[in-house]
């Protein structure tokens, strides 16, 4: 008898955590309907993707992600940079210089099925950081809408959205979001939380208003 009423017991949380799973996947794929949603985020499946290292840009994205939905992704790298910050900077110089991209260990699944594609990175070097170029150059954009997001040390995005948008020559581009996040050079890391996550928080509600996302 309690053999019996264990095997129901188990095969009932089975069916619950299987149930669960696919709410999740469906979750995932279909668009939310929020009451807020502008003219030109209504019907679309929305991708965010992001390139971090000390979670400023991360954070960035996990606002946008609750603003927008979507599925959020983040970009790994086959053989990630080193830790040391002046290493890192030497490294991605020398990419910069002869055009290195450097594998992905990120692939994304049904690109083909998304419309509308925010791209987020910190600022390296005054430029796109490398893994970037290296996603663009992988992933046909043409006929998507494009919406980068930046976070930097306070010098600014650089050349970087200019070089994106040449990199998605077919995608329609939208207006984009920088803010200061953190200085590793100076031993600043993560900055993205209390008054300035507020902040930022704002700052997007009010930009993606403007670009005709939110309501
Ligand atoms: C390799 C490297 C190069 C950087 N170059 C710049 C730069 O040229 N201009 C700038 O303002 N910040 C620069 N930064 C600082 C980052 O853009 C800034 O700390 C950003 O918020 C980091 O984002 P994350 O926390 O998402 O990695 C650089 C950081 C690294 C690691």
């Amino acid at each position: 008898m309690k053999v019996k009423t264990l095997y129901w017991f188990v095969l009932s949380l089975s069916l619950f955590i299987s149930s669960c799973s696919r709410a999740e996947e469906s979750a995932a794929d279909t668009i939310t309907s929020p009451q807020n949603q502008g003219d030109l985020l209504q019907g679309k499946k929305v991708l965010i993707v992001y390139l971090s290292r000390t979670k400023n840009t991360k954070t960035l994205a996990e606002i946008i992600h609750r603003k927008i939905s979507g599925d959020l992704v983040p970009l790994e790298l086959e053989t990630p940079y080193p830790e040391h910050y002046q290493t890192t900077v030497d490294q991605v110089a020398q990419e910069n210089r002869t055009g290195y991209l450097p594998p992905l260990k990120t692939k994304i699944d049904g690109m083909e099925t998304y419309d509308m594609v925010f791209i987020g990175f910190p600022t390296w070097g005054m430029q796109l950081p490398p893994p970037v170029k290296s996603f663009l150059m992988q992933h046909n954009l043409a006929g998507k809408t494009v919406i980068p997001f930046n976070t930097n040390a306070a010098y600014g995005i650089g050349s970087s959205f200019e070089t994106l948008s040449q990199l998605c020559p077919k995608s329609k581009i939208l207006e984009g979001y920088t803010t200061k996040g953190g200085v590793e050079r100076d031993g600043i890391f993560f900055v993205m939380e209390g008054e300035k996550e507020k902040r930022v928080e704002k700052e997007v509600q009010q930009w993606l208003t403007n670009i005709a996302l939110l309501k």
